[in-house]
């Protein structure tokens, strides 16, 4: 009989009970291939356990209670006692990342989190591990799960946000309070994990400007549409003048782009880098048996070999005006002069257009334009000034379009 490896299992909820269940089923299997037998040797729930009980009988600790505090204070006091930790908690490690692998390294334990970010998809080990001596230039990920279901719905039925979001509701795909998806936030948290591992650089979420989907329509998607686009809640990673930058906004791809294709409430993460040109991981972003299944293989890489994440190397500056393409919408009045003043407005801003898209609608027009990339700032100069317009009937809506070509 192989000897026991102990579990502490903090937080018994959607992924902790789907996490128990597995480790009974697997525990066989994962006898095989370490030679120790997992079993959970403790659990804490609001009313049951006692954490200094639980980290005393365990040989590693498994965070799934998921908020800020008490769990930030169980996973410094459960490392600083020696014992391995992974955890599924992205907005712990965006906020406080730093001190965790900091206390991480000074007690030589693992701090494992392959679940916090697009859950079952193994893009922190891909990071960490099989990438880490590729020089990486960007990350594009689709990191959130619900509003990738609730965008690919728009986009499917004709659909407006509410009633996606209700649907995604009613399927589970999204929580009965959904701010912290729809706002971004959620992405942005992964987008701040993922950037600390590809560059090396101390992100926090409050390094990353993020924006939601909640002001997006039925007409966006259908309009962009006919220019060959498609649109997602895209968190962005890539070096920029020397300097880093990450940010979370809905995008435009074109169709051939990798991450055009993913849908539903799937999650994905495309890696670009000179050596490798492109990898695309893909998969289910979350779940409790998925999410799951990603903690129970941190767990037993922890029980095999050691990894930790070093010391930051890189301080790169984070830049936050950056060049992006653009989808322009604009309603106005259907009256002369009117294309010739929105022209001169974009060129004093040195904006070009690539395509464009006019539909009449009574005594309106709406008018839809895909931008060359522009400097964020100008662009939103632009519209500001767009918007001031007499003969602009509502504010015009900018959409960053990805134009990369693959
Ligand atoms: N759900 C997913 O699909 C998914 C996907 C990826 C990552 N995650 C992450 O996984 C973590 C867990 O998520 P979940 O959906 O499983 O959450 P959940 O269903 O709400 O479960 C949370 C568990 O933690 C316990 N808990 C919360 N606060 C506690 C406290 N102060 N003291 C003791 N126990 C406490 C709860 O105890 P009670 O049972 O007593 O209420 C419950 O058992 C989060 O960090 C989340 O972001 C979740």
């Amino acid at each position: 009989m192989p000897d026991a490896f102990r579990i502490g299992l903090l937080g018994r909820g959607t992924v902790g009970g789907a996490f128990a269940d597995l480790v009974a089923e697997r525990a066989d299997h994962v006898a095989n291939v370490t030679g120790l037998r997992p079993e959970i040797s403790g659990v804490l729930r609001r009313n049951e356990g006692d954490f200094d009980e639980i980290v005393a009988n365990s040989d590693l600790i498994v965070e799934l209670m998921g908020g800020l505090e008490p769990a930030r204070d169980y996973v410094l006091r459960a490392m600083a006692a020696g014992k391995h930790v992974v955890t599924a908690n992205k907005q712990l490690l965006a906020e406080h990342g730093e001190e965790l692998w900091t206390i991480a390294r000074e007690h030589g334990v693992q701090l494992r989190f392959e679940a916090a970010v697009a859950g079952v998809v193994p893009v922190v080990r891909v990071l960490q591990e099989s990438l880490a001596g590729a020089h990486v230039e960007r990350l594009h990920g689709i990191v959130n799960g619900t509003t990738n279901f609730i965008l690919s719905r728009m986009a499917e039925t004709g659909a407006e946000y509410a009633d996606a979001l209700a649907e995604a509701q009613a399927l589970g795909y999204a929580e009965a309070d959904p701010t912290d998806d729809v706002t971004g936030k959620d992405a942005a948290a992964k987008m701040a994990i993922l950037a600390r591992l590809a560059f090396d650089t101390p992100v926090s979420l409050s390094d990353v400007p993020y924006e939601g989907i909640e002001h997006l329509t039925a007409d966006d998607l259908e309009y962009a549409r006919e220019l060959g686009l498609g649109l997602k809640l895209i968190g962005t990673a890539e070096r920029v003048d020397g300097g880093l930058s990450v940010r979370v906004h809905p995008a435009f791809l074109y169709g051939a782009h990798p991450l055009a294709s993913i849908n539903g409430p799937f999650n994905a993460v495309t890696i670009e880098s000179p050596a490798i040109t492109e990898i695309t991981l893909s998969g289910p972003g979350a779940g409790g048996p998925q999410t799951a299944s990603a903690v129970l293989g941190d767990v037993i890489s922890a029980m095999i070999p050691p990894a930790s994440t070093p010391e930051p190397s890189a301080r790169l500056k984070l830049i936050a005006d950056v060049t992006s393409a653009f989808y322009l919408h604009v309603e106005v009045a259907d009256e002369p002069g009117v294309l010739a003043q929105l022209a001169q407005i974009l060129g004093v801003q040195g904006i070009s257009v690539k395509s464009f898209v006019q539909k009449g609608l009574g005594t309106n027009a709406r008018l839809v334009m895909v931008l060359h990339p522009v400097l964020e700032s100008r662009l939103s100069a632009a519209v500001e000034m767009i918007a001031g317009l007499e003969f602009v009937r509502s504010r015009p809506r900018a959409i960053r379009v990805l134009d990369e070509e693959f």
